[in-house]
This record gives structure tokens, C-alpha cells and sequence, in this order.
């Protein structure tokens, strides 16, 4: 540990969430009840995974917080903003997610956590309709009231650092305009001009959070901070940001199973994705626009690993108009099934002398479970990143995620292959912890 090169994480960290829903009271209630003694954080690579390092010739397989200090589990105070009341108890038992047992033991720590109000904007998630938003502020005045929420959080808290994960709904599509979110001076003058076409009330937090010292997760497919404006603002605070879009279930193994096909050199026709889910977040993403972005989001995975122009005669197939395998990916409000998803994927490819052949997966799954531990990884591998003075995009929390962001205005290429992502990631630790890079495969 004394070789780390990374600030200690002294203190206590302040886990400011946007969004008080089935992800979130899922990753508070199990990181409460984990500090009791009465759950396992299954699932959370900072908790439990191993990695070699090489000391000095030695090879050692170690836990990542004895490479690196990370913030201990004892140390997180959370917080949240929500459109809707309910405090984190009260949310968490309307999500049915969790089982009453699993709740009440940290009841009295759950109802603390009220939410603050909303900065929120009805047209960009049509089907919710709480009233405990910010009313009446232009999108700049958002800004300033999210600052002063920081600000009184650490305050009344005690907390020395900030980490704001963003875990609300998905909101409509923003496509990136390049007037509006190419610069930091667009994006302010945007704000300032109460443009609420181009800013949405994501942005809002991304920047209030980066402007207050704090790192920013985009846990949902928002373009928010995946803007040239947000990366400035990054640099200029020297914050981390991360996103988008947590990497849980179909897509996860979407990008665990590409590569064997890819590694084999056999060929791909076609990937259709198709899911039922029926929580909230599932009724929002019933709305096209809202979908929009989560279908944007998911289809981008394959594209990076299996490369058309790379591999015409494996990945070029022609379908009539369409150049390339054919890639669909379909999600379905369904409510019986409430958060427990089901995914299935039926991927054509072909072999020798063009072949073709079938998989098929069905993946029940249950999408709060899957998102809880990335939600605690991103928080503690943000903050740091930030005691690191690792500032901007972290590619290396690429692992984490379904979209990852990359520098598309100097044509980078994301990495959405699953094994390149845990190296990167590995790599990036052993760097913190002053080791040497590592490609050997564990
Ligand atoms: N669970 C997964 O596997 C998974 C994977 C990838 C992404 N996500 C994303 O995570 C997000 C949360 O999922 P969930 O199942 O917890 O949804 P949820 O509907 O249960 O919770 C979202 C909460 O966000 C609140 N909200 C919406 N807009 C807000 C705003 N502007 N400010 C503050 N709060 C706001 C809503 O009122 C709601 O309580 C979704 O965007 C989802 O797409 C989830």
C-alpha cells in the first residue's frame, strides 16, 4: 500500500444519488446491512476480487484495497434527490425488490435518507409526476440550488468528499449538438439562456457536482457529461467523470459472449436482444423518446467487437438495404415481472463454408441485483480516482458500463470487449498502487 501514489481516503465519503428508486435503495439497503454483518456485498469487485501484481519480481495476488486505499464501507454517508418523497425505506419496500427481512434490520438508517427535490422537467420523462421537484427555476438556477444541496450535504454531514452517481430515470434522447455542448462557454451561455431543449436536467447535476469538487457517474444512457462542454468543466475541476450506462445484464453478456465468436473468426448474421421488464424504470422506457436513448446505448456494444470494414466476409452479411449483421435489441414493459427481467437473445451465425448455425440465451435476471454492486464499485473507483488526480474520462471504468465514453470528436474507438475492459481496469489499479502494467491473462 505504501506504494500507492493516491491520497488516503480519510474521512468520510458522501454518496450523493440522483434518483431514489429500486437501483439505488437496492445498493443503500445492502451496503447497510453488509456494515451490519447481515448481507454479503456479492457481486462488488472492490469487496471481493483479487489481482496479481508484481513486487519486485514476486508475483502476489492481492484485494484491490490492499493495492489502493479505498474508502471502507464504514465511511459512506448517502444522500439523494428524488421527484417523488418517499424516503429511502418507504422506496425501497414500493420497489419489491428486496424482501421485508432484508429492509427492516436498517429501517431507522433508511428513513433517514429523504430526499432532496428534484431538479426535473416533466418533458423529459413524460410518465412521472411527483411533486417534490424544484419549481419555477430556469436551468442555471437549478445549478445553484444543486451546488447549495452539495454544500449543505457536507456541511450537516461531516463529509470531506463527494462522490453524485446519477441512478434517476432515463430521460429523453438529447442528441449532441455541437452549438450547445461542444464548449464550456456554449454550455453555461445554454444554461443561462434557459435552453431546455439542450440541457437537461441531468446536466444540471453533472455540472453542479463537477463545480463542487465532486466526480460524476452517468449510470443511465443520458449523453449528459459524454459532451465535449462536460469533458472542459472536467479537466478545468480536475474531476472524474464516468458513464454511460451500467453494463448488468443482456449487455453484459452480450460483451462476455461476442468476443468467443470473434476469437473463433466465425460469422455473425444477426443479434436480436429482446426483454421484459416491469419496474419504473421500464414504464419510462415504454416512452419511444425514452427508449431512444437506452437503444442508442445498447446497440453500440457489438459494433466496437465485431467490426464490419475489419471483417467484411465474417460481420459485412448484406441483408437488402442493410449493410453489416443485423443487430436489434427490443425492451418491453411488462408489469407482472416487476423488476426481474427477463432477456433473450437470439444470435445467428454462421460457420465453415457459411453454415449457419444458432444460440440462444435467456437470461432471468433480476436488474437491481445486477446494477447494486456496480453502483457501489463506480462510487468507491471514482473517489479514487479523484484522490489519484485522475481527472476527465476514465476509460478504465469502461468495464462497468454499456457505452463508455470516449473522445468521438478525435475518433477514438470505445473498448466494449469485456476482457480488453478488465484489463484495463486491473491496469489502471496497478498503476495507482505503483505496480507494473500486467497483459498476462489471470
Ligand atoms: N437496473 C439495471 O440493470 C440498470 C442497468 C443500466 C441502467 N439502469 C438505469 O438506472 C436508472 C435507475 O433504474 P431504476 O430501476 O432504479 O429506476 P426507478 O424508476 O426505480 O428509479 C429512478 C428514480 O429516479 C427518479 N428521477 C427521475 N428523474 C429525476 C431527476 N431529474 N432528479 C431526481 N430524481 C429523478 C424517479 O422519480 C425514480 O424514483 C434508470 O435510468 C435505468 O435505465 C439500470
Amino acid at each position: 500500500m505504501n506504494k500507492a501514489n493516491v491520497k488516503p481516503a480519510s474521512g468520510k465519503l458522501g454518496v450523493l444519488v440522483v434518483g431514489l428508486g429500486a437501483v439505488t435503495t437496492t445498493f443503500m439497503t445492502g451496503v447497510l446491512m453488509t456494515r451490519k454483518g447481515l448481507a454479503k456485498p456479492v457481486g462488488s469487485m472492490t469487496q471481493y476480487d483479487k489481482m496479481r501484481v508484481n513486487d519486485n519480481g514476486v508475483d502476489k495476488y492481492l484485494k484491490y484495497n490492499e493495492i489502493v486505499p479505498i474508502t471502507d464501507l464504514k465511511d459512506i454517508v448517502f444522500g439523494a434527490w428524488d421527484v417523488y418523497p418517499a424516503n429511502a425505506y418507504e422506496s425501497a419496500i414500493n420497489a419489491e425488490v428486496l424482501k421485508e427481512k432484508d429492509i427492516e434490520p436498517v429501517k431507522d438508517e433508511l428513513v433517514k435518507i429523504v430526499p432532496m427535490k428534484a431538479a426535473f422537467d416533466h418533458n423529459y420523462a413524460k410518465r412521472l409526476d411527483g411533486d417534490n421537484i424544484m419549481t419555477g427555476k430556469t436551468r442555471w438556477e437549478m445549478v445553484e440550488q444543486l451546488r447549495e444541496d452539495i454544500r449543505n450535504f457536507k456541511k450537516e454531514n461531516g463529509v470531506e468528499r463527494v462522490v453524485v452517481l446519477w441512478a434517476a430515470s432515463t430521460e429523453v434522447y438529447v442528441p449532441v449538438d455541437e452549438k450547445c455542448h461542444y464548449t464550456l462557454d456554449a454550455l453555461e451561455a445554454a444554461m443561462k439562456a434557459d435552453d431546455k431543449e439542450h440541457i437537461a436536467p441531468s446536466m444540471c447535476y453533472a455540472y453542479a457536482a463537477l463545480t463542487e469538487g465532486a466526480p460524476f457517474i452517468m449510470g443511465a444512457p443520458n449523453t449528459t457529461v459524454d459532451i465535449p462542454a462536460m469533458w472542459e468543466l472536467a479537466e478545468k475541476t480536475k474531476m472524474p467523470i464516468a458513464g454511460k450506462d451500467f453494463k448488468t445484464g443482456q449487455t453484459l453478456v452480450k460483451s462476455g459472449f461476442a468476443p468467443i465468436i470473434g476469437t473463433r473468426c466465425l460469422g455473425l448474421s444477426g443479434w436480436f436482444s429482446t426483454n421484459i421488464l416491469g419496474n419504473r424504470d421500464g414504464l419510462v422506457l415504454d416512452e419511444p423518446a425514452n427508449f431512444r436513448t437506452k437503444e442508442v446505448s445498447k446497440l453500440s456494444t457489438l459494433e466496437s467487437i465485431l467490426v464490419p470494414e475489419e471483417q467484411p466476409d465474417l460481420y459485412g452479411a448484406d441483408h437488402g438495404t442493410h449493410t453489416g449483421y443485423y443487430h436489434k435489441v427490443r425492451i418491453n414493459y411488462y408489469p407482472p415481472r416487476n423488476d426481474n427481467k427477463e432477456g433473450w437473445d437470439n444470435i445467428d451465425i454462421f460457420g465453415w463454408m457459411g453454415y449457419p448455425m444458432q444460440i440462444k440465451i435467456n437470461f432471468l435476471c433480476r436488474d437491481s441485483i445486477l446494477a447494486a454492486p456496480l453502483c457501489l464499485d463506480l462510487v468507491l473507483l471514482s473517489d479514487l480516482a479523484a484522490r489519484a488526480g485522475r481527472y476527465g474520462i476514465q476509460r478504465w471504468l469502461s468495464f462497468y458500463l454499456k457505452s463508455p465514453m470516449h473522445d468521438y470528436t478525435k475518433d477514438e474507438v470505445p473498448v466494449n470487449n469485456l476482457y480488453q475492459q478488465y484489463t484495463m481496469l486491473k491496469n489502471a489499479i496497478r498503476e495507482m498502487g505503483g505496480y507494473p502494467a500486467d497483459e498476462k491473462i489471470d
